[in-house]
């Protein structure tokens, strides 16, 4: 009786996995980085194809102007949604509200700037 008790919970035990969360920089590198480049400026290798030039994250003044809910918009429903273009895509089939509220987080950490919010 007690062995048959055991392997159950021995199985769950070796085999459920804590998914560890993604942090922002994993995003950015497994889906960003072709159009924005691996240093957020803009420079992937996807840029030589695409008429409009993604936007460098880096880039203080520009991304100053932005409000945290802006650049969520623009991640979470792409380009066309602020006005800009539909070269930037939508997000909200791969991203959750939470990656993309980080991914925000992350990208006034490349452009080094919290303005706007
Ligand atoms: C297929 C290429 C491509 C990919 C992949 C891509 N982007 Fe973009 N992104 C663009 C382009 C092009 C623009 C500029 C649009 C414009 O200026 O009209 C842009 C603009 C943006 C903007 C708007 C900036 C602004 O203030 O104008 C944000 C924010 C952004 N991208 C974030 C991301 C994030 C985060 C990811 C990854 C989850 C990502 N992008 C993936 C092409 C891409």
């Amino acid at each position: 009786m007690r062995n048959r008790l055991l392997l159950p919970v021995l199985l769950a035990t070796c085999c459920i996995q804590v998914q560890a969360k993604e942090t922002p920089a994993d995003n950015y590198k497994a889906y960003c980085v072709q159009c924005h480049g691996g240093d957020g400026k803009g420079g992937g290798v996807n840029i030589r194809d695409i008429a409009v030039v993604p936007r460098d994250h880096t880039d203080v003044k520009s991304m100053s102007g932005r409000s945290d809910e802006t650049l969520f918009k623009a991640i979470k429903e792409g380009g066309a949604s602020i006005d800009k273009s539909i070269l930037m895509p939508p997000w909200d089939a791969t991203l959750s509200d939470e990656e993309i509220k980080d991914m925000v987080q992350y990208l006034r950490v490349l452009c080094k700037c919290n303005f706007g919010s």
